[in-house]
């Protein structure tokens, strides 16, 4: 039986799960298999240029496809919200800052608009801008983020912003954490750490390995990895890796990292030309634990809903075991 929500419902979907726009990860072909298997795929365009919007659009090759910008870098660069309206997204989803500059031409290029929220109070701002979605993002999640835990958050938002419908984001990556999500009151969830074990997702064979190798307690919420990048993420902003030598050493110590820059930046910029995973970042959130192969996207979202189906009968069952 599908899951129809009001996600399903306002997208024209089978399922109820967007592909998360992970930066310089999820691109056209990842988006595309995501839409193409019944879900909706977003762009991650990250800090890439108009470029690199129009390279994985024409990768989507006319899948219906949205994107996500990290909204702060976006006032850097405001021309790649142009570049992609001209592709006609299906949503585009603003995270991390002020979204309400950018609301107007969302609006005038028909696209559905879709805002990521870490806190309750930031779902209140977000919801005097009417958007089509909600996304409450708890602190599990891989890539940026908060501290707020998904479990308490996401049924405060979803009482807070009513009628606005809610997604769920952060620790989801089978069947299980979907229907968890859409007891809690979401219509659905938005799913990155899973997908970018996905074999359409960018990356090299040793990232993905790696991806499947660790597991949720790997991972660490820090700031050194925007630090070295010299990325000026605001507060209260931070990232959930995967850690790894470079973490273990500076984690903690942002104010010696900061000193240490000049080198440590150097340092940081070669190991990204070599491939060293033991120094550069690998956003992974803590549903790691749950990531066990690379698979097509089609076959992770399908089997998502089936253990789903799975879970809605279990909890049917007169007596849940
Ligand atoms: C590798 C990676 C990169 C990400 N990059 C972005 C990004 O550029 N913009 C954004 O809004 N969210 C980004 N996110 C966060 C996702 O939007 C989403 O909230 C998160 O993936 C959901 O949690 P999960 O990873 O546990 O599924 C990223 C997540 C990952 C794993």
């Amino acid at each position: 039986m599908p899951f129809t929500t009001e996600l399903t419902r306002r997208f024209g979907l089978r399922h109820p799960v967007l592909s998360a726009p992970m930066g310089a990860v999820a691109g056209g072909r990842l988006a595309a298999a995501v839409s193409r298997a019944g879900g909706l795929g977003l762009l991650g365009p990250g800090y890439h240029d108009a470029d690199w919007v129009d390279a994985e659009f024409a990768a989507a090759a006319g899948e219906r496809v949205g994107i996500g910008f990290i909204t702060w870098d976006l006032e850097r660069t405001p021309a790649r919200l142009d570049a992609a309206l001209a592709h006609r997204p299906a949503a585009v989803m603003l995270s991390f800052g002020d979204a309400r500059r950018f609301v107007p031409p969302i609006r005038r290029a028909g696209a559905a608009l879709v805002l990521q929220v870490q806190t309750l109070a930031a779902a209140r701002r977000a919801a005097e801008l009417e958007p089509d979605l909600i996304v409450a993002q708890g602190t599990e999640a891989g890539g940026h983020g908060s501290s707020r835990a998904l479990f308490p958050l996401l049924p405060a938002v979803v009482d807070a912003v009513a009628p606005i419908p809610v997604l769920a984001a952060g620790g989801i990556a089978d069947g299980r954490g979907l229907v968890a999500a859409l007891a809690l009151g979401a219509c659905g969830a938005l799913i990155g750490t899973r997908f970018y074990a996905a074999e359409e997702a960018i990356g090299s064979d040793a990232v993905k390995r790696r991806l499947v190798e660790r597991g949720g307690d790997d991972t660490v919420r820090t700031a050194i990895f925007d630090i070295v990048r010299k990325l000026p993420w605001p507060e209260p902003y931070t990232g959930r890796a995967v850690a790894n030598e470079f973490s273990a050493h500076w984690h903690d110590h942002e104010a010696e990292l900061r000193r240490a820059l000049p080198e440590e930046s150097a340092r940081y910029a070669a190991a990204v030309t070599n491939g060293d995973l033991d120094t550069t970042v690998l956003w992974g959130g803590e549903a790691l634990d749950l990531v066990h192969d690379v698979q097509p996207a089609e076959r992770i979202l399908l089997r998502i809903m089936r253990e789903a189906e799975a879970t809605r009968r279990r909890l049917a069952a007169p007596d849940i075991s």
